[in-house]
């Protein structure tokens, strides 16, 4: 016997569904659960910032997991932590220590933004991060996703939120033969089978399965409409603006003249990029001198 959906897709000729149609039986909610519960039971990832709903843990965590591979993370998460135990802490510390704590995880501009943030968070949130996405996406280097992220896992939201692995596990399991696949076609099925009695521990299983996927699979993700490499480091602008902040956490005060000397660049390449770092307020001109703001 056909479904309603059936028969009138029957009736009026429709095609098959495409992703953006794809529609969830019940069944299929569950098997899916299943199945990614299933995996996680044997092969969760034990991580550790999924020990703690601390706010600010979290908050460092979910930062650093933005461009950076869990394994780099690894190394990085606890020093930083027993370095800055709290907003107090990171709000008032010189951003040249943050920095030299946050070497080897790559985008400083992160770290700047933890700095702003946990100022925010004392200035105007009592020392408190709120727990409504729509407030977190108002500090700086907090987008949709990582808000909602913070959002489900320290204060148990049922967020539905996309990230890469989030992404790669719906892209593998439900959208076989199609590419150019929009995120607004994948939401509402992480709505439709989200499970909001423990949505932190369902994302933690979503996202260890999509890590696996990645390992054992011709990456899905280069069938979404948002796919995008992250663009070579080596030799790239990127690469001189970290260089210059490197040298400038070790010596407080360097010219323009002894940064090329240290670095062996041109001062056609350096200019700009000094400019860029100065007009981000990662440094600033002290008379002739430039140093971490
Ligand atoms: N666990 C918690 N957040 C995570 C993330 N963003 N990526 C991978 N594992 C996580």
């Amino acid at each position: 016997m056909m479904t309603r959906s059936q028969k009138q897709r029957s009736k009026s000729l429709k095609p098959e569904p495409t992703g953006q149609e794809r529609n969830l039986t019940l069944n299929e909610v569950r098997k899916f659960r299943n199945m990614i519960y299933r995996y996680y039971r044997k092969h969760r990832r034990n991580l550790p910032w999924r020990l703690t709903s601390d706010p600010y843990h979290i908050l460092v965590s979910e930062i650093m997991l933005q461009q950076t591979q869990v394994q780099r993370v690894m190394g990085k998460y606890e020093p930083f932590i027993r370095k800055f135990p709290g907003f107090h802490s990171l709000a008032s510390a010189p951003l040249r220590l943050i920095l030299k704590e946050w070497q080897g995880l790559g985008y400083n501009r992160r770290a700047l933004a933890l700095k702003r943030i946990a100022q925010k968070v004392m200035k105007e949130f009592r020392g408190n991060l709120p727990a409504s996405v729509e407030t977190l996406m108002i500090f700086p280097g907090i987008g949709r996703a990582t808000a909602s992220s913070i959002a489900a896992f320290a204060f148990h939201e049922p967020t539905v939120f996309i990230e890469t692995n989030i992404r790669r596990v719906f892209i593998h399991s439900f959208f076989h033969d199609k590419s150019n696949i929009k995120d607004t076609e994948i939401l509402p099925l992480v709505e439709k089978t989200l499970d909001t009695s423990s949505p932190r521990e369902w994302y933690y299983a979503l996202m260890d399965y999509g890590a696996m996927i990645k390992n054992e699979y011709e990456n899905p993700n280069r069938r979404s409409a948002h796919y995008q490499k992250q663009s070579p480091f080596q030799g790239s602008d990127r690469q001189v603006r970290g260089m210059i902040l490197k040298v400038l956490t070790r010596e407080s005060y360097l010219s323009e003249r002894e940064i090329m000397r240290k670095l062996q660049m041109g001062s056609e390449i350096l200019r700009g990029n000094v400019m860029q770092l100065q007009k981000e307020g990662f440094i600033k001109r002290e008379r002739k001198k430039f140093t971490i703001a």
